[in-house]
């Protein structure tokens, strides 16, 4: 695995993390390489386990078939766990190669005890909230963060519209978690609404169908990555 350190490094930077939930997973594996050959540092990975949200989506055996293409360019994995009890497969994803794990405040009552499980697995730790999800659900852990997960779409699918609320909420997230931990935004991210996100404070983009849904994601990674001076 990654070391954490060097996946700290990854997630201080401005960078775009290509979501694979709109890629074409009879081609993963080659829609990934070219992505990363396009400079992406960190590849998101969007678990959903009909629970927490209604879609059915990946476990650790797709962390695991991507982790050495990924590991060899010298990028990361971040697993974004919508499914309840997170705590409950933190080991599986990090055995599997995950280097920085995200789970949603919603989904636990157990917050800080997910926190420290991914910590003393020796991943990053990410925490997700909602749209409607009050910041303050992140004061209490913000110490123990790696990435606080604006959710700028309801979580559960590609290729919906961004939520303009987002831009209020992101200075306010920005505030409580300061600048030691990245603010993630996640949903409806492109080249108009990824530049205004970075203003409110945003500095990792995850994009999903506006880099696999185009006909060249490299391009539309490139694309996303110019509007906001990416790294
Ligand atoms: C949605 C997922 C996202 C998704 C974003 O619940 O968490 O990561 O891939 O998709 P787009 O970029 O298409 O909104
Ligand atoms: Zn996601």
């Amino acid at each position: 695995m990654t070391p954490a350190a060097g996946a700290r490094e990854v997630l201080r930077g401005v960078r775009v993390a290509p979501s694979i939930l709109s890629a074409d997973f009879g081609r993963l594996r080659e829609q990934v390489a070219e992505v990363l050959q396009a400079g992406a540092r960190l590849i998101h990975v969007d678990v959903m386990d009909g629970h927490f949200v209604p879609p059915i989506t990946v476990g650790p055996l797709i962390v695991g078939a991507l982790a050495d293409t990924v590991h060899d360019a010298g990028a990361m994995i971040e697993v974004h766990l919508m499914i309840e009890r997170p705590e409950r497969h933190v080991g599986d994803f990090v055995k599997a190669g995950a280097d920085s794990i995200t789970f949603h405040v919603e989904a636990t009552p157990h917050v800080a005890y997910a926190a420290g499980l991914i910590r003393d697995s020796g991943a990053c730790v990410g925490l997700a909230i909602n749209p409607g999800t009050p910041v303050g659900a992140l004061a209490e852990v913000a110490t123990t963060i790696d990435v606080a997960l604006c959710m700028t779409v309801n979580p559960g699918w590609g290729g919906q519209a961004f939520i303009e609320h987002s831009l209020e909420k992101l200075p306010r997230v920005r505030a409580i978690v300061g600048h030691e931990v990245a603010v993630e935004v996640d949903g409806g991210i492109d080249p108009q609404t990824a530049p205004p996100s970075r203003a409110a404070g945003a500095n990792l983009f995850v994009a999903g169908s506006a880099i696999f849904a185009a006909d060249d994601p490299a391009e539309a990674y490139r694309a996303i990555a110019r509007s906001i001076d990416a790294e």
